[in-house]
């Protein structure tokens, strides 16, 4: 009996280390605690609609330049075209609202916010799609999260650096994905579908393909780092010999 619950014990711990990682909203600047519906979220950021860390205000907001969100500025060189800038947009609703983000959020020392992402895996095509769509605008910096002006309230390109084309700036795919927030992505070489890797676009708004991956990666974290798992499992064969 008492053997039988310590089991129990030890696989719901198993399941536990794994859904730590599930339905999780980073402690950002905006984050809900827990994620939720929102049945009214705007625009691009509807696929979360089921289960979001995103507000209904947040949702909106992440469609408008120098929003309050975070007073960022994408026409720092020259109005951003709009096929552009929708890479942009669902990169925030993706970002804000996504509550699958949990096997990549790490805790960061940074005024704005407690933590962040790093090394989403991109699919390949959602990064190459925003990389071309992209390319032809222009930027003057690398890292978009550090070294602007904020002296007027929103980023400006600081004193004597230069825009360039987006292409130049970057002269990869991979190269903009991954520098463009301080390596919040890693571009990955799988593709949509593939069980592998996220998306920031969904067909028919249907983000399970996420949830997918996140599973994925949530049980390797899951099986390899959680302490309280590695102490049940040293704790059961001993408890049993005392049962004996
Ligand atoms: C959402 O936005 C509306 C309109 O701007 C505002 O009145 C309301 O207080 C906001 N709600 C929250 C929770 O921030
Ligand atoms: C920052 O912008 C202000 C104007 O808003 C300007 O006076 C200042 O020289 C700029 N500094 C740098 C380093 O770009």
């Amino acid at each position: 009996m008492l053997r039988c619950l310590l089991l129990l014990t030890a696989a719901s711990l198993l399941y536990a280390a794994k859904e730590d990682y599930m339905n999780q909203c980073m402690d950002g600047k905006h984050h809900k605690t827990e994620p939720g519906p929102e049945d009214k979220l705007h625009g691009q950021c509807v696929a979360w609609k089921e289960k979001a860390c995103c507000t209904t205000n947040t949702s909106h907001a992440a469609h408008d330049d120098q929003s309050y969100l975070y007073n960022f500025n994408w026409n720092h060189c020259g109005v951003m075209s709009e096929q552009c800038r929708k890479h942009f947009v669902q990169d925030t609703c993706f970002y804000e609202c996504s509550p699958n983000l949990g096997p990549w959020i790490e805790t960061v020392d940074q005024s704005w916010r407690k933590q962040r992402i790093v090394d989403v895996p991109l699919c390949k095509e959602d990064c190459e799609t925003w990389y071309n769509d992209c390319k032809q605008d222009y930027t003057c910096m690398e890292n978009w999260h550090k070294g602007w002006n904020w002296t007027s309230g929103f980023n400006r390109c600081p004193i004597g650096s230069l825009c360039r084309k987006i292409e130049v700036v970057f002269p990869s795919a991979k190269d903009f994905c991954e520098k463009l927030w301080s390596n919040s992505y890693k571009f990955s070489d799988s593709v949509r579908g593939s069980g592998r890797c996220m998306q920031i676009f969904f067909i028919n708004n249907d983000v399970t393909p996420n949830v997918k991956v996140a599973e994925y990666y949530a049980g390797l974290k899951g099986s390899g780092h959680s302490p309280l798992l590695r102490s049940a499992m040293l704790l059961l064969p001993l408890s049993s010999l005392w049962l004996v």
